[in-house]
């Protein structure tokens, strides 16, 4: 189980229950997070603390801890060991109807829709890329629309597949997607993830470009049931993204546009004229030439395919207090806004469109403004939508078409 997957199922419990007592969150939780009775009753001694600890619970509490630090949860005063929702989230989520479609704000470069992805059906504008992080695949489906297991490829594919239509030649699709979505009561993986590779190539046509890695050192602890509990697994530390294109040829990605600073040692040796030995390396499938190797001074380095970006950062930090101030719920699965932006300058021109049908709290939106490339965005749930207009009211042409009143309730729902 991924981080998010962990933070949505402790959160449930709140939502559902309002308050709650840490026993009782430690029972609701058991079997979502993957824990059973004897994870509940064996205690150890966790690094020099001489103490035993049961390490389950404390799993679920650094979870609990997590969404206090969002702002989510908080204690409730002089009830030891017993904690609530904060404000708005009581509320329940608002998602669009069937079918229907309204604009919830625009900018010069983009517009975001609050309506499900269906609606790509009816849109025939070209785009260059599709950069999209869908619903986690889940156990048992939340209320704000994961599919499970079982149809999350399905999902997938059927969303993606009018928008694909739409690809320019050479287009690229990236899913951003955990890669920690176990089979029910095992610490082994499920295998959604080759499915989907499988179904996009095989059913939308997709050439497979890499499956990058978004490597994140400082990621939460996890999956807690097999790498904390039962020993089996190491805890995650990356996510997939996974790259494709519909004309591999054509492919318009340029390295050019996403350069690395060169290192220090290396910008020595480029002023120094490059190599001064000849080497061979790995039985000569890697050779250096003195005087030739690394003589012509390059404006940078090419990335390599792992891509390494925190979820963390002012941007993010302001944004959340700006939709924390207005009393509407935070997003809990938002991916690194640099990891977009990497993407989307490697990926598309300037002016290109970029599309995506699982907004979320707007961070495909936030990097395409900021990079210069037209954006069009679905989101069903309206407050995210009204999340995502917070995010961007500072954006040129910025145009809010669904109205706060002054509770900060939304007016339409
Ligand atoms: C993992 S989040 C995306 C987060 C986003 N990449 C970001 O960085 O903020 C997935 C989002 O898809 C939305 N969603 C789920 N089903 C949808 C559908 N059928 N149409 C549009 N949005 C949907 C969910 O409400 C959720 O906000």
């Amino acid at each position: 189980m991924g981080e998010a997957t962990a933070l949505a199922a402790v959160l449930a419990v709140y939502q559902r229950r309002g308050e709650v007592a840490n026993d009782c969150l430690y029972a609701e939780v058991k079997e979502s997070l993957g824990f059973t009775d004897d994870d509940y009753a064996r205690r150890e001694t966790i690094g020099r603390d001489t103490r035993k600890h049961c390490v389950a619970t404390r799993a679920i509490r650094w979870y609990q801890q997590s969404l206090r630090r969002m702002n989510l949860v908080e204690r409730v005063p002089g009830r030891r060991g017993v904690w609530r929702l904060r404000g708005a989230l009581e509320k329940e989520l608002t998602p669009a109807a069937a079918g229907m479609t309204l604009v919830g704000f625009s900018t010069q470069l983009g517009v975001a829709l609050w309506s499900s992805c269906d609606v790509f059906k009816g849109i025939t504008e070209p785009c260059a890329l599709i950069l999209t992080s869908p619903p986690y695949a889940l156990a048992k489906p939340r209320r704000y629309g994961n599919p499970p297991e079982r149809e999350i490829v399905e999902f997938i594919v059927r969303s993606l597949e009018p928008i694909v239509k739409n690809l320019l030649p050479g287009g690229s699709v990236v899913v951003v997607t955990g890669n920690d979505v176990f089979v029910s009561g095992t610490p082994a993986r499920s295998l959604y993830v080759e499915r989907l590779v499988l179904a996009l190539h095989e059913e939308l046509g997709l050439a497979l470009m890499d499956r990058l890695v978004w490597h994140q050192k400082n990621k939460a602890p996890g999956p807690m049931a097999w790498a904390s509990g039962t020993r089996q697994q190491l805890n995650v530390a990356y996510e997939h993204c996974l790259w494709f294109t519909n004309d591999p040829i054509r492919c318009f990605a340029d390295n050019r546009r996403v350069l690395m600073p060169h290192s220090e040692q290396h910008r020595k040796l480029m002023e120094a004229g490059g190599e001064r030995r000849d080497l061979s390396s790995a039985d000569g499938a890697y050779t250096l030439r003195a005087g030739r190797s690394f003589a012509q001074s390059t404006p940078g380095r090419i990335p390599r395919n792992v891509l390494e970006f925190t979820q963390h950062g002012r941007e993010i930090a302001e944004a959340r207090r700006a939709v924390r101030a207005f009393g509407l719920p935070l997003h809990g699965a938002v991916m690194p806004l640099g990891l977009a932006a990497f993407l989307i300058r490697f990926l598309t021109r300037e002016g290109d469109l970029v599309v995506d049908p699982f907004g979320g709290f707007g961070t495909t939106a936030r990097a395409a403004e900021d990079a210069g490339r037209r954006w069009l965005m679905t989101e069903r749930i309206a407050e995210y939508v009204v999340g995502q207009a917070i995010r961007l009211r500072d954006a040129a042409g910025f145009r809010n078409s669904i109205p706060l009143d002054l509770n900060h309730r939304l007016s339409f729902a």
